[in-house]
């Protein structure tokens, strides 16, 4: 007989527990396995009034009327995921903070029969914490409210979380990830806990269905064959922004990360127009590598200028770190750091896109893709195409794409 189980997700709100639930899904499914998310969250949706329970005093644990809903609500959902396993279902995942020991306890006492998988998330970064939270306030439970009231109101039902929040000890199974960079920091788990492996391995790898990276087009700097800086895009660069955004016209955009860079931002524009969903989100991680006292050359300059650094970076182009800048060696961290975090954001979308630089590209690619390190610096990166990449737990894909004519 197939086996059943239980995944209960643990975390304070904005944690990316949502995002751990829809890949779960998604991967078991893949698997063949019939799964369902239970999310209090929607419950709530359905059962109260948006305004009443949008309020931080209904999460106040001394607010008897607030508990004792929230408890209604959970049972709600272990109700509908008992059906699910007694129906065909194999697993079942309860998308909610569950931070208190009472409340998993409930949790294990309604499951008898099954095991139980207790999985927290930890959100470690402020900053992540608080773009989430933006993203969090476009629900309509905070049309209400202006998006400072509303962000006020969300923190404050985190603290209210934080308060009766207890580290996971006296479960059976269970692991803390970091749902930033894909760690797990404590875990225990019983022998024979069903679809463990896959779990295991799919909470720690990046998923990512379609992730389109792109390069900026032609800027005046690309024609001279200058470095670094903030040009803009030529006027062939606009047109190869206008080829993008017709050859995406029918894919759905919800997120496009750019580069604090005006040459990324300038590719989203036709792209993003008429989009209202369409996020546009710079990330400083994308950066293009820092050239430090070559910012602003031409490669010739420097070959001429500053002959030792352009002999030392063609010997050890990986390692070469420019004087004052980065070099592809430092650059890794903080674009990992960068995919990470769109990862994060982009909550699971189907489809995403970063719209980055030459040396940026190279490291994103890299990531996914395993690259001598030495070749890194060389991968072409062309400017009219784009990687289309797939990367799951079982399909990885890259494929080069033309957009532009
Ligand atoms: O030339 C465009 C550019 O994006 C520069 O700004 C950057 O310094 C360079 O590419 C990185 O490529 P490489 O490492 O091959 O010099």
């Amino acid at each position: 007989m197939e086996k059943k189980l239980v995944i209960a997700l643990v975390g304070l709100p904005a944690s990316g527990k949502s995002t751990v639930a829809s890949k779960l899904k998604q991967c078991l499914e893949g698997e063949g396995l019939r799964v369902a998310i239970f999310n209090n969250g929607n419950v709530r949706r359905e059962i109260c009034r948006d305004f009443d329970s949008s309020c931080p005093y209904f999460y106040a644990p001394d607010n008897p009327e607030g508990v004792s809903l929230r408890n209604k609500i959970a049972r709600i959902n272990l109700e509908r995921a008992a059906d699910f396993l007694t129906n065909g279902g194999a697993v079942a995942i309860l998308d909610a903070t569950n931070v208190s020991e009472r409340r998993r306890q409930v949790i294990k006492d309604f499951f008898p029969e099954v095991p139980v998988f207790f999985v927290e998330c930890i959100n470690p970064d402020p900053e992540l914490v608080a773009a989430s939270i933006s993203r969090k306030i476009r629900l309509p439970e905070f049309s209400h409210l202006t998006p400072d009231q509303a962000t006020q109101s969300f923190r404050e039902r985190i603290r209210h979380y934080a308060n009766i929040h207890e580290p996971l000890a006296h479960e059976k199974n269970f692991v803390v990830l970091d749902t930033l960079h894909n760690t797990i920091g404590r875990e225990q788990v019983q022998a024979l806990l069903p679809y463990y492996p896959i779990v295991r391995d799919l909470l720690v790898s990046d998923w990512v269905r379609n992730l389109y990276l792109v390069r900026h087009g032609e800027t005046a700097y690309n024609l001279d064959m200058r470095i670094g800086g903030d040009s803009d895009l030529t006027v062939h660069g606009l047109v190869q922004a206008q080829a993008l955004a017709w050859h995406f016209a029918d894919i759905p955009l919800p997120y496009v990360f750019v580069s604090a860079k005006k040459r990324t931002l300038q590719m989203t524009e036709s792209l993003c127009h008429g989009r209202p969903d369409c996020r546009v989100v710079a990330l400083p991680e994308f950066d293009e590598i820092n050239a430090g006292v070559c910012e602003n050359m031409t490669y010739d300059q420097i070959a001429r200028d500053m002959p030792e650094i352009h002999a030392a970076r063609t010997r050890d182009k990986y390692a070469y770190v420019y004087p004052g800048g980065e070099g592809y060696i430092t650059l890794k961290d903080r674009v990992e750091r960068g995919v990470k975090k769109a990862l994060f954001l982009s909550g699971n979308a189907e489809h995403i896109m970063i719209i980055g630089h030459q040396a940026v590209n190279r490291m994103i690619l890299s990531h996914f893709l395993f690259r001598r390190t030495e070749d890194v610096p060389y991968i072409h990166i062309p400017q009219d195409r784009y990687f289309h990449i797939t990367s799951t737990q079982s399909r990885k894909v890259f494929e080069l794409v033309k957009f532009n004519g």
